[in-house]
């Protein structure tokens, strides 16, 4: 079975994260998406929140499942038997830190990393301008999938009152 992890803060899941998740699982028997559990950093959603909105936003595509990770991202595909990374590469800015990481890791217990180009109407996409601009009361309902919109906008009612 080829499987392989789309790892991630997916602090939340936006349409760019969607686009690939779609596309890698076109390519694999298996996808697993795998947030990070990073205990330094709180993030606006729990890491349980993550995970449903990703199974919510991967529902149409029956071999993703949905995990999550704590520590070194190659001692989790150690351990899951899984043999190759994928990332999106959004621009040329995000090629030089993934690079490093994709050749660290292939030292560390060669795991392979296939970068996937995100498609260019996600390619401005962060989980980070879309909290800052959810944040602030602006629309971001065409830039993640329905039920994070949903989510978001919950938040900052919650914020405001
Ligand atoms: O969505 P992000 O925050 O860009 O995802 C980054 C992530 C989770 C893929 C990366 O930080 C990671 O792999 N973290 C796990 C710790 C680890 O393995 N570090 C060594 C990388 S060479």
């Amino acid at each position: 079975m080829r499987r392989a992890v789309c790892p991630g803060s997916f602090d939340p899941v936006t349409n760019g994260h969607v686009d690939v998740i779609n596309r890698a699982a076109g390519l694999y028997d298996e996808l697993v998406v795998a947030v990070l559990v990073n205990p330094g950093k709180a993030g606006l959603f729990s890491v349980d929140e993550r995970m449903e909105l990703l199974r919510d936003a991967a529902a149409h595509l029956p071999n993703v499942r949905v995990d999550s990770f704590q520590g070194l991202l190659v001692d989790y595909c150690r351990s899951h038997d899984i043999p190759v990374i994928v990332k999106g590469l959004r621009a040329v800015s995000d090629f030089e830190y993934e690079l490093q990481m994709a050749q660290m890791n292939r030292e560390l217990a060669a795991i392979e990393t296939l970068f996937v180009p995100t498609a260019p109407q996600v390619g401005h996409l962060s989980s980070s301008l879309v909290k800052q601009i959810a944040g602030f009361g602006g629309d971001v309902s065409r830039l993640v999938p329905k039920a994070v919109d949903d989510r978001l906008r919950e938040r900052a009612r919650e914020a405001r009152s």
